[in-house]
């Protein structure tokens, strides 16, 4: 191409009013929903990157499929549809709609998992660590060391540490249902994972004779990153890259909400004959019949089409290239982020930005209080509010602070996100002054959600 603008590949169809609101106004928002920014009334947010889940734009297209949607409750061919155009990127033997990721992983991990057991993963998600453990099981990170360093610029930092991996299995195989690989590794930074990595993960589980499954919520992304900056993978198709990295795998969960490009949904899909069995009888108790899965017909031809659609390059280029443009804008400003950009989201690094919090007063929590209050900029603390209560009760400081910027798909445009670097730039110039928080309210797990929080006064 002759020019450097990379451009939205789409143009605006039907659009959705922002409502402005002034600092005044937000700070008692905030303060009413107990400093949450989960308890806000999203007429209230401005600009909405508390998730990139189920908060994309859908194509012409994908609302076509709405229109399509065959509502039968059992075998509709919506569901037929759905399940070829998985199977056209994942080509298991049995795919089991599910209402979205969780419901999915609750699914599985209930069949197989349970106390005495352990899951390791590069790096579990929320739920999906909240699911292994709620079975009575252990969720076991194991990233590679380069994820430790949010300054390091590593072209993979979503790996798995293959040797600690193999360090597990030698010791507790018997224990380990399955290995997971989370692709790209949101709760890591969204950093991608290596073809290579998969390839030596996959090795391991071999030789120990564990399956391995994909958490392939960001699957696109991950396989953009590969073609982009794995040798060999150049000018490769992204489908390909797909494939490539379902033949490494003997399942997978899925949110749909994400690189599914639809605004609800997921799926489970596995080889074992066995194990879908059981998966199955779990899917009817608490999801629905096996062809739609807590599904409407309708929602299961929005997933059909938008997994068509994610893979097309004109639509990775730009959703890669928008979310690095806000991370080099905020780099160029000095503001701390985890190194390089993820694919779907920016990391601010809390811990390195506000120093004089320390982590159990939740400097990740205060950085995202104080965006949404200057600017109306909603983000997600990713931290030690989220992972820092342990099984027991106890707390300690989860491994980083982050504040996760998440890119809804489709959805703002390059003036939207040039304010949020200038909302960025502004509580970045006020960092030293703001406080610290405390838990007032929090549920036993998964208390980021719910929980309630008091600033504590100023140093
Ligand atoms: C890596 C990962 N796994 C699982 C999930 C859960 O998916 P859902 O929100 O659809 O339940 C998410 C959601 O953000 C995720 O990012």
């Amino acid at each position: 191409m002759p020019f450097r603008t990379i451009i939205e590949p789409f143009r605006i169809h039907s659009v959705e009013p922002l409502r402005m609101s002034t600092p005044q106004h937000r700070k008692k928002a905030i303060a009413e929903a107990g400093y949450n920014l989960f308890a806000l009334h999203s007429d209230d947010v401005m600009i909405d990157l508390l998730t990139d889940s189920g908060t994309g734009a859908m194509s012409r297209d994908q609302w076509a499929g709405i229109q399509r949607g065959d509502e039968s409750y059992a075998g509709s061919p919506s569901f037929y549809r759905f399940a070829d155009s998985v199977r056209d990127l994942f080509p298991f033997r049995h795919v089991i709609p599910t209402h979205q990721g969780r419901a999915a992983e609750k699914i599985l991990f209930s069949a197989i998992a349970g106390p005495g057991k352990a899951v390791p993963n590069n790096t579990h998600f929320d739920t999906t660590r909240a699911n292994v453990e709620a079975t009575g099981a252990e969720a076991i990170d194991l990233p590679c060391a380069e994820a430790a360093d949010p300054a390091a610029a590593h072209p993979f930092k979503g790996n798995m540490d293959v040797a600690a991996l193999d360090v597990l299995l030698r010791k507790r195989a018997a224990d380990v249902p399955v290995v997971f690989v989370t692709i790209t590794n949101n709760s890591g930074g969204g950093q991608p994972v290596s073809l290579a990595n998969l390839r030596a993960v996959r090795e391991v589980c071999t030789r120990h004779g564990v399956p391995l499954f994909l958490d392939a919520c960001r699957f696109a992304e991950n396989a953009w990153f590969i073609r982009e900056r794995e040798a060999g993978q150049h000018g490769r198709s992204v489908r390909d890259i797909v494939r490539d990295i379902a033949a490494l795998a003997d399942g997978m969960t899925m949110s749909a909400k994400k690189d599914g490009l639809a605004n609800i949904g997921g799926w489970l899909a596995m080889n074992d004959d066995d194990w879908a069995a059981r998966c199955r009888n779990l899917l009817i108790l608490t999801e629905g019949f096996t062809t739609y899965g807590g599904l409407a017909g309708r929602d299961l031809e929005a997933i059909a089409q938008g997994l068509r659609e994610v893979v097309h390059h004109d639509y990775l280029q730009y959703r890669i290239r928008s979310t690095a443009y806000l991370g080099e804008a905020l780099t160029r400003l000095d503001i701390p982020i985890v190194q390089p950009t993820g694919g779907h989201a920016v990391y601010l690094d809390a811990r390195a930005l506000l120093p004089h919090i320390p982590p159990l007063r939740y400097p990740g929590q205060a950085l995202a209080v104080a965006l949404y209050e200057a600017g109306g900029v909603r983000g997600c603390e990713i931290g030690t509010v989220m992972f820092g209560r342990q099984p027991d009760g106890s707390e300690r400081p989860a491994a980083l602070d982050l504040v996760r910027l998440a890119i809804p798909r489709r959805t703002y445009t390059q003036s939207h996100i040039d304010y949020v670097i200038e909302v960025c730039a502004d509580v970045a110039a006020r960092a030293a002054a703001l406080p610290g928080y405390r838990i007032i309210e929090q549920a036993p797990a998964l208390r980021h959600f719910t929980a309630r929080f008091e600033p504590l006064p100023a140093q």
